[in-house]
Parts: C-alpha cells; sequence; structure tokens
C-alpha cells in the first residue's frame, strides 16, 4: 500500500515544517494502532470504490493530524481541500467548498470544535445524505434550495473531542484518539528528518531530542532544527550528543522535556500545598488562556502522572514533588 505524493509540492512551498512531514504511509511513524485499522477502512473503500466514510481526529496539537490527512488523500487517490473551522464564517464559505469538491475527495476541517452552530446546521446533511440545504434570500421571499453533492470524506480534526456536539460527533463514521509518541518513535522520526535537512546526527543526539519533545512529532522536530544552528555553528560536521545537550539546556527544555511554562504550572500547583486549582485560577496566575492550559499544557503531564484533575482542580502528585526535590503534603491525606 504504497503511493508516493510530490514530495517537490510540499517542499515548493517553502515551509519548513511541511517539508519535513512524510507524504507516504510507510513513512508515517507511530499511532499503529490507527494506521492498522485505516488501512483496512482505506482498502475496503478502494474496493468497493467507495468514498471513505468522515473521519475525527482528536488529540494534544503536534502530533499528526493533518499529515495523517494528507498521506489518507494519496492512498485514497484523491484531492484534498484543507481549511480551519473559525475561517468559515458564513454558510456561503462552506458551500462554496462543498459545491467545488469531486466524487471522492477529502475536505480537511482543522479545529472542527470551533464551527458556529448555523454552519454545523449545514454541515448535517452534507455529512449525511450528501445534499446541501441553504437558504436564499430572506423575509417572505426567503427560498430553501437543495443541491446533490458529490460523494466526499470529511476528516475533522480536533484537540477538544468534548468540544464537539454530540449530533456531529456521531456523524463520523471513525473516530481516532492520536497518542504521544514514544521516545523510540520520536527519535526515528528526528533521524528521517535530519537526513531530510541534510545534516548528520549521532544516535544518542537523536534519542535526546526525542526524550525531550514531550510525545509530539511538531516539538522534536522544532527543536532538531533548533539543535542543529548550535551545532553548525559550532563547527561540527554532525550533531553531536553533547551540542543537543548545549543547545536544548540553552532553549530551556530541561531532561524531561519540561519547558519554562511546564515548571511554571508544576510550581503553581506545588505552592497550593496540596489543594486543588481551578482552571481559571491557573490561568490568571499564569496570563495564559485556559484553552491553551487545557489542551496544550496539561495532556502531556496527565499522561505522564505529574498532574491530576480532580472534580475540585488541579493537583500535583507525588511525582512532580520528587521531580522538584519536595515532600508531598501529607496533612490532607491527598496520598495517603
Ligand atoms: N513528522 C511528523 N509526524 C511524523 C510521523 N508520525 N512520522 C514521521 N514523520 C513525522
Amino acid at each position: 500500500m504504497e503511493r508516493i505524493v510530490e514530495i517537490e509540492k510540499f517542499e515548493a512551498e517553502g515551509n519548513y515544517e511541511k517539508s519535513l512531514r512524510p507524504s507516504r504511509w510507510d513513512d508515517y511513524i507511530g499511532q499503529e494502532k490507527i494506521k492498522n485499522n485505516l488501512e483496512v477502512f482505506i482498502q475496503a473503500s478502494l474496493a468497493r470504490g467507495e468514498a471513505l466514510d468522515h473521519i475525527l481526529f482528536f488529540g494534544p496539537p503536534g502530533l499528526g493530524k493533518t499529515t495523517l490527512a494528507n498521506i489518507i488523500s494519496g492512498m485514497m487517490g484523491s484531492n484534498i481541500k484543507t481549511t480551519a473551522a473559525p475561517m468559515i464564517e458564513k454558510a456561503g464559505d462552506l458551500a462554496a467548498m462543498l459545491t467545488n469538491i469531486e466524487e471522492g475527495d477529502i475536505l480537511f476541517i482543522d479545529e472542527i470544535h470551533r464551527m458556529s452552530p448555523a454552519i454545523e446546521e449545514i454541515l448535517y446533511p452534507a455529512m449525511e445524505d450528501f445534499r446541501l440545504d441553504i437558504i436564499i434570500g430572506s423575509g417572505p421571499a426567503a427560498q430553501s434550495v437543495k443541491i446533490d453533492l458529490p460523494r466526499f470524506t470529511l476528516i475533522g480534526a480536533t484537540t477538544r473531542a468534548g468540544m464537539l456536539s454530540s449530533p456531529l460527533r456521531e456523524r463520523f463514521g471513525m473516530h481516532f484518539r492520536m497518542e504521544f509518541y514514544t521516545a523510540d518513535e520520536l527519535a526515528e522520526i528526528v533521524r528521517r528528518a535530519a537526513d531530510r535537512l541534510g545534516c548528520g546526527i549521532e544516535e544518542k543526539a537523536s534519542l535526546e531530542i526525542a526524550k525531550r519533545s514531550r510525545g509530539t512529532p511538531r516539538i522534536a522536530l522544532r527543536l532538531l532544527r533548533r539543535v542543529r544552528d548550535f551545532s553548525e555553528v559550532a563547527g561540527e560536521d554532525i550533531i553531536t550528543i553533547e551540542s543537543a545537550k548545549f543547545g536544548l539546556d540553552r532553549l530551556g527544555v530541561n531532561h524531561l522535556g519540561f519547558d519554562e511554562q511546564d515548571i511554571r504550572l508544576l510550581e503553581l500547583l506545588i505552592s497550593a500545598k496540596g489543594r486543588p486549582m481551578g482552571l481559571s485560577t491557573i490561568a490568571a496566575a499564569m496570563s495564559e488562556d485556559e484553552g491553551t492550559i487545557e489542551d496544550v499544557l496539561e495532556p502531556y503531564l496527565i499522561a505522564n502522572g505529574y498532574i491530576e484533575r480532580t472534580a475540585r482542580g488541579r493537583i500535583a502528585t507525588p511525582k512532580t514533588y520528587e521531580m522538584f526535590r519536595l515532600t508531598p503534603p501529607s496533612a490532607g491525606g491527598l496520598f495517603g
């Protein structure tokens, strides 16, 4: 199941992150469970000559949702149109996109949890019956127009599956939760990216970058580029473990991959001495918006056992106290 989508096309866009993204199924590392299932669904729909059912990808940012959507379009041999929900302001914007697609095409909508309810209403019949139901004009002269659409595949991506309305969520035939990557998977991604950037990298250096990337390819690729800068300026031929460590430390990324913001969040929770802290309090104390804390900062810290979410707010776990070489508070009896 291999299909080559021109790599040159991505590179021509002059966007380094895009050019480092894999464009072939076999080059996409990790997310094995998702890949194994998707492979079956893609094969089945190709064999039937039908459009693939609608797909929802959810999970923290930077885990490869957009990349996977592009790879799927390559596998299906279909065109992909990409947009983000906040860009669809009027019903007409969505109608224009839907009437411009061809049979089997993919419409990729990022941040789909930010779709306005009025636009969602138009999406329902489009997804379910491949029919556009729109009102043209207003007042007594308003007319309802129905247009048949080609069968297409909607791929939605969101960092917040919980914020999707249930009618919208239920209209996706496949739901995939993106997982954080292991250090080995990220090290492989870093090695391949270094190759494409034309720089050598020591095995240990790629693993060091991987370990400090919070399970996230987008972070690993960003750190690789910065570490390469340090390495080149130091006059190295290949990126060594020494310059990787030096660069990562200089970037304020600690040995666990936590940056200054993660540390601030953990310190804040520790300062609460075992009492749960509400999201709005955290956001105000960090001058950060609640969504960023919930979607970007917390998931990795929770997945790795540094923060617990309780009904009354967030608390630091014993693991966090250990990281700061502190003794967990026992007075509240939270951890026995
Ligand atoms: N670059 C970004 N995400 C990737 C992945 N999952 N596999 C390979 N390269 C990547």
